[in-house]
């Protein structure tokens, strides 16, 4: 078999990135290890950047986005009993961010990509190698049906996730990793129940993170900062809702409503970027060249700009021949990716309970109530929080 682009991985990344091309004539086949439906069911993140959403309707996958997602114009903060408030607009220039699940955008690519324009996803087709990345040719072996195959391509864009083959097909010599793994994870319940307020609040306490999301007006996502080596299986619904509440201001303790979970699941916290993101004629996009832990919601994001970049640099060889935005796809989109990571890190800092020292915590609210009382503190919040530019080459 042979494409122009061969894509590993069909998540966010892959859909996205194969959606684009297609728009502009560039063949694409997207191999996929898992099943669509599974593909489907991860529950992954809800709040997404206005460059993501401008993507999205640039990929002609943004028409539910813009009539079932909820624009919300800022974000609370809880600590030491009070509740501020993150006004976007005022701090932005006017940006909001968008809440609309993963799941639906993901579905709205599968739609858009392979049942109304008949794109090419192979699924239960997982990649094993990519080989000969230094050479005009480069090729994925892969497994289907039990028999062992190959996809010649132009270029191959690894869009497989943080345990993607990918990453692991570059020689360990060629490759530089940086790695920080957070001492807790987040425990998080899906619920059809009307989320606690109409805007998410990120909560400070003593006893650790907590979270309060949404995926609808009916619909919420909750999560709570837990032991790193904590079981599903030890929580029980009430003890969810109970360890939420404690963790929230009062008023908005007494307004959650509680319900049986539609998911119970454990996300460990890890910040990791691999250097460079092009290896030859191999492209790593999204969570296959770095991660953040999900404080601030900037992991799709992220892998929404990486396809913004390795779109253009695509696009712009087939069209005219050009290869320099090629030549500067792994430049341009760490300089993003560090600033997010740098955000994720900080922001993930300033919220959770590392450990019991007094000091340290009166060094949050205080960090926290200077952020929040101050104009430049609000800028530095809003701004990172709805999105950093997207890089313009036109
Ligand atoms: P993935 O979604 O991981 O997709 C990779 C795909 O490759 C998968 O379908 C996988 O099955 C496939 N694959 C893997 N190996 C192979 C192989 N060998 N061959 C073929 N296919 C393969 N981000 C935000 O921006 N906002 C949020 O609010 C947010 N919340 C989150 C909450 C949670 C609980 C979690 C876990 C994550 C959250 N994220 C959030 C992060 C976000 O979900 C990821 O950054 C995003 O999924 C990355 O997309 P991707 O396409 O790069 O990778
Ligand atoms: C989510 O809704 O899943 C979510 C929202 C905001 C975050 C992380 C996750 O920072």
């Amino acid at each position: 078999m042979r494409t122009q682009v061969g894509i590993i991985g069909s998540g966010p990344s892959g859909l996205l990135l194969a959606r684009l091309l297609h728009l502009q004539g560039i063949d694409t086949i997207i191999l996929e290890s898992r099943s669509r439906e599974y593909v489907l069911g991860r529950i992954r993140a809800g709040v997404i950047e206005q460059g993501m959403a401008d993507l999205l309707r640039e990929a002609k996958a943004g028409e539910r986005m813009d009539r079932e997602g909820l624009i919300h114009e800022g974000i609370n903060i809880a600590f030491d009993g009070r509740l501020e408030r993150i006004d976007f607009p005022k701090h932005t220039n006017g940006k909001v961010v968008m809440v609309y699940g993963q799941t639906e955008i993901t579905y709205d690519l599968m739609k858009a990509h392979i049942d109304d324009a008949g794109g090419i996803v192979h699924y239960e087709a997982p990649a094993i190698r990519v080989e000969d990345y230094d050479t005009e040719s480069p090729r994925i072996l892969y497994e289907q049906n039990g028999e062992q195959k190959e996809l010649i391509c132009d270029f191959v864009a690894g869009c497989d996730g943080f345990h993607g083959v990918a990453r692991q097909s570059i020689a360990r010599d060629k490759i530089k990793t940086f790695e920080r793994t957070y001492p807790f994870g987040w425990l998080g319940i899906l619920s059809d129940v009307p989320p606690v307020k109409e805007e998410l609040i990120y909560a400070n306490h003593e006893r650790g993170f907590a979270l309060c999301s949404m995926r609808s007006h009916t619909r919420s996502r909750y999560y709570v900062q837990c032991k790193i080596d904590d079981k599903v299986e030890s929580w029980t619904d009430n003890a969810f809702w109970d360890e939420l509440r404690r963790r929230l201001p009062p008023e908005e303790a007494a307004n959650v409503t509680t319900g049986p979970r539609l998911e119970m699941s454990i996300t460990p916290l890890h910040s990791f970027v691999a250097e460079p993101m092009r290896f030859g004629r191999l492209f790593l996009a999204g969570d296959a060249g770095h991660i953040v832990p999900p404080t601030g919601a900037k992991g799709l994001n992220l892998a929404a700009s990486d396809i913004y970049y390795l779109s253009r640099a695509l696009i712009a060889y087939y069209k005219d021949k050009q290869t320099d935005l090629l030549d500067r796809y792994s430049e341009t989109a760490l300089r993003r990716v560090w600033k997010a990571i740098r955000f994720s890190w900080w922001y993930t800092s300033l919220l959770h309970k590392f450990d019991d020292d007094p000091m340290s915590r009166r060094l949050q609210i205080s960090e926290l109530d200077y952020l929040t009382g101050s104009e430049a503190g609000l800028t530095v919040l809003a701004e990172n929080y709805v999105g950093l530019p997207f890089e313009k080459f036109e």
